[in-house]
């Protein structure tokens, strides 16, 4: 294909992808399916590859990401993000209709919008190209963030149909869904993490995270509710968001145009209600005058719209009284205090138990057995005791002592520095850590050991079978089959999975040791750098802080991990079983040493390869790849579009700059 042929297939590609993007978001009616979707991207990619002088920055393909930015640039908002008033109840409200009616009269919309709970976004678009995205920040300034944004597949790049002003501004909000928030944590916690206290949170942090590709894979979600400019080309809110969904935008399906009070109060009644359904957070509800030139009558005050306020939900709580506190101890020894409470229904489910965090949070609610309590439902699903109802406590009452000794084993409790939290430190003999370390082992995403569940492996400790992961690999059938429950059929299957894990790759091994802090990217990362376990094991802390995304308190884990006598033990056992505990042959095919020692910085755009690709490049040839430039930094690859405050910075270090036929070329001539 020429040049100009490849122009134009790329355009025609491009076209085709937005346009399944725009069906897909802001209609929801994809007309084709996720694979054919791939499909297309993956010929864009290629003929991009062929032609990197052709890659626009708003191509569907940058959406994958791969900027890694040492801190994001201050920008100043062209109109301050301003803030809504918030209300809490019916006559609140009221007052504020009466407000407007003074001003506007009686001649007056009102436009009813779900509150989303996840963080303000503003979007440049210029002829119709997505040009910046802004935080809030304090409201006059806030974090250029266009590298995250972009990878927000809801948000678009480039508008779509006709008639959008050639220069505005639309205002939404960046959430996460719920769904895959709750996928987040559990990753986190299979590493050993502390899990984000709610959605909102997780978006905040993964909005402005210095990796791009990694808040693609976090996958957050956008819905835009203000569109500002000059020359708008409506008169009205409700009419420019409809317009702004056939533009490409996700615009919510949940809002609702109503003519007074009443059916204001009537939406607010039907989300208070139905809320607890929707797949994403949301703490309120939204009212906005709809009509722009009675919007502009009312004006803005220093803080807020006079046209707009926000009502809030009550949390949704539940007062009931404590039974009892029970101290839960989890695989890595944490001990976690959990409420038990006298049946209460709570945002449509009985509620017997709830979180208490951990010991501070006990000693600052002061909670006492027999008190009356309150709890709360937020974004996560575990609901939590949030206050206490001091005027129902009963005479001489006693303060819940978080215990000394793990509840399970007896073994004092010991706290770790810099961590709010107790934990049993008898990680060899603590019942429920041994099972717990055993259930991390055989997950789905680690060993994969279908045939084993937790009651399995309940059943094979108790007989004595087991107790420690190496162990499994001693069961036999005729051990098996005596066990409760169990028959020559199912103990057969037990050890056919066990047999059967051996084939699982050296990268997932690593992840089912359960080493503390190493989930399954830093598993796959420390794997593709030490190619084997005696090499891991023997790494300095040095060596391992070579390898990205380690830092200190990982590699002190790792060390502490391979020093520990007893998992050294295990861990030789699990050798002579014959687990993987090297990358095959294929995989290591795709190795060298030729960049050992070396440090890059990756700027700009390129044409050849993802960001991705190349930071995998530098790792799989024994390089370090760092997200700035230091005295340290050995090489920059620059692409198109490298910052000027990069270049500058190279310059003054005298750091050489490679272009990316360049840096191919060193791994080539491995
Ligand atoms: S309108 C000038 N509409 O709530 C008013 N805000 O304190 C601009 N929010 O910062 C905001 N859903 O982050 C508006 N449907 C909605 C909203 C919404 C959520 C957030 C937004 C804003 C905060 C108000």
């Amino acid at each position: 294909m020429d040049k100009k042929e490849a122009e134009k297939e790329i355009a025609r590609l491009t076209a085709l992808i937005e346009e399944h993007n725009y069906k897909y978001y802001a209609l929801s009616q994809p007309a084709i399916s996720d694979y054919e979707f791939d499909k297309l991207l993956e010929k864009l990619i290629q003929l991009e590859k062929e032609h990197p002088d052709l890659v626009k920055p708003n191509s569907p393909t940058q959406r994958v990401g791969g900027f890694v930015s040492k801190e994001f640039k201050q920008v100043k908002h062209k109109y301050p993000m301003l803030s809504l008033a918030n209300t809490y109840s019916e006559e609140e409200l009221n007052d504020f209709d009466e407000r407007v009616r003074k001003v506007v009269g009686d001649d007056l919309e009102y436009c009813c919008e779900l509150k989303y709970d996840g963080l303000s976004i503003s979007l440049i678009y210029k002829n119709g190209d997505l040009q910046q995205a802004i935080t809030r920040g304090d409201g006059t300034q806030g974090d250029d963030i266009t590298v995250n944004a972009r990878t927000i597949r809801s948000i678009p790049l480039k508008l779509h149909g006709q008639g959008f002003p050639e220069e505005f501004e639309m205002r939404g909000e960046v959430y996460l869904p719920l769904k895959i928030f709750d996928k987040i944590n559990k990753e986190r916690e299979d590493a050993g993490d502390e899990p984000f206290a709610n959605p909102r949170n997780c978006a905040s942090g993964t909005l402005k995270m210095q990796d791009s590709a990694e808040v693609a894979r976090r996958k957050l979600d956008s819905t835009l509710y203000y569109i500002l400019g000059e020359n708008l080309p409506y008169q009205e809110h409700y009419e420019s968001l409809e317009h702004a969904r056939k533009w490409g935008f996700k615009i919510s399906e949940y809002t609702e145009l109503v003519k007074d009070m009443k059916g204001v109060h009537n939406f607010i009644a039907k989300w208070e209600k139905k809320r607890h359904d929707l797949p994403f957070d949301i703490d309120g509800i939204v009212i906005k005058v709809n009509s722009f030139k009675q919007q502009q009558m009312l004006g803005l005050t220093a803080k807020s719209p006079r046209w707009a306020v926000a009502f809030k939900y009550q949390a949704e709580r539940a007062s009931t009284s404590l039974n009892s506190v029970s101290f839960q101890v989890g695989r890595t020894g944490i001990v976690t205090p959990v409420a038990n409470l006298h049946p209460v229904l709570l945002a449509g489910t009985v509620v017997k138990r709830a979180s208490l965090y951990n010991a501070d949070s006990i000693k600052k609610l002061d909670i006492r057995v027999g008190d009356t309590v309150w709890v709360e439902k937020g974004g996560e699903i575990i609901p939590k005791v949030t206050e206490v109802d001091l005027s129902k406590r009963k005479p001489h009452s006693v303060p819940v002592e978080f215990p000394a000794n793990c509840p399970e084993c007896q073994t004092p409790l010991i706290r770790r520095e810099g961590e709010a939290g107790y934990v049993c430190p008898n990680e060899m003999n603590c019942p429920p850590q041994i099972k717990g370390k055993i259930e991390h082992f055989v997950a789905r995403r680690a060993m994969n050991i279908e045939s084993m569940g937790s009651e399995t492996i309940d059943l094979l400790f108790k007989a004595n079978l087991v107790h420690t992961i190496a162990d499994l690999y001693d069961l036999t059938v005729e051990q098996i089959i005596p066990l409760e429950r169990m028959a020559e059929k199912s103990a057969t299957n037990i050890i056919a999975g066990i047999d059967e894990s051996k084939k699982v790759p050296f990268e997932r091994v690593l992840f089912a040791l359960g080493i503390r802090h190493i989930g399954e990217t830093s598993a796959k990362k420390l794997a593709y750098h030490f190619k084997n376990m005696d090499a891991l094991e023997k790494a300095t802390t040095e060596q391992l802080l070579n390898v990205a995304d380690v830092g200190e308190i990982v590699a002190k884990s790792i060390q502490e991990f391979f020093s520990n006598a007893h998992n050294k033990k295990i861990v030789e056992k699990l050798r002579e079983k014959g687990l993987n505990f090297a990358l095959n042959s294929e995989e290591l095919a795709l190795f060298s040493n030729a960049l050992e020692g070396k440090t890059f910085v990756i700027s700009g755009v390129f044409a050849k390869h993802s960001r991705d690709e190349m930071v995998n490049m530098i790792e799989k040839n024994g390089g370090k790849h760092v997200g700035s430039i230091s005295a340290k930094t050995s090489y920059i690859i620059a692409g198109e579009n490298m910052g000027p405050a990069k270049a500058d910075k190279a310059k003054k270090l005298n750091i050489p700059l490679i272009t990316e036929d360049e840096f191919v070329k060193m791994i080539e001539n491995k």
